[in-house]
């Protein structure tokens, strides 16, 4: 897919490349620990053979993912080197390449389970579905996106960046773009989860 190279989404894809997204890296780099049960649940119940995420940073989910899966079935993508970099000496099994989401460097349904955590807030609105199609692009099965949550769409000041951040009702944005998918799950994950209160949409292919 040609990317479409608008202003906004060129902005913050620079934002996520620098030293923003570096300091990120090192900000987080011990969050990860409590995620475990998310993840070993959601495969447990959909029992998918392998994954995609977009903006994995070091792999907080990953490590939790590519033990269920079969030797190089785990893979992510960022923007940011510096996370890549970290990802690999971390989890030397995933295939980590740097890629922005909207335009990914894979096959159409390379994947079973395509997603985010995390990522979709950091979009502007003109390229929010440009990425949504490109996980559905990748994705035989299933797609899930986890973030922040607004019934309308709402801008969330974040660490003194402007349209950085955006609650937003992302399940109806993805039911609407794409009603060849029906919602098979929906659920939250509050702050004693290792994530920060972040609601999240399991999508399948119809
Ligand atoms: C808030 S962090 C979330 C990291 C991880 N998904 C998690 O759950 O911990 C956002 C990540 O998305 C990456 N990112 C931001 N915009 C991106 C884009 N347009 N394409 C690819 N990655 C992006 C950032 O570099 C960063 O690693």
């Amino acid at each position: 897919m040609p990317v479409d190279d608008t202003p906004e989404a060129t902005r913050l894809e620079q934002l996520w490349s620098g030293t923003f997204g570096d300091d990120y890296v090192e900000r987080n780099l011990g969050a990860y620990d409590q995620r475990e049960p998310f993840w070993t649940e959601l495969h447990h119940t959909h029992g998918f053979t392998s994954a995609l995420e977009i903006g994995c940073n070091v792999g907080g989910n990953l490590q939790w993912i590519a033990p269920h899966l079969a030797p190089g079935h785990c893979y992510g993508i960022d923007i940011n080197a510096k996370a890549i970099a970290h990802l690999h000496q971390r989890l030397p099994g995933v295939n980590a390449v740097w890629s922005p989401g909207r335009e990914l460097p894979f096959r159409d349904r390379w994947f079973d389970l395509v997603f985010t955590m995390g990522v979709l807030i950091h979009q502007p609105e003109a390229t929010l579905p440009l990425v949504m199609a490109e996980m559905v692009r990748a994705s035989r099965r299933w797609v899930l996106m986890g973030e922040y949550y607004a019934a309308t769409t709402e801008e969330v000041p974040y660490r003194g960046v402007d349209g950085a951040l955006f609650r937003r009702d992302y399940g109806a944005i993805f039911a609407s773009l794409f009603p060849d998918h029906r919602l098979a799950e929906r659920g939250f994950l509050g702050r004693d989860t290792g994530w920060d209160d972040i609601t999240w949409w399991l999508f399948e292919r119809g």
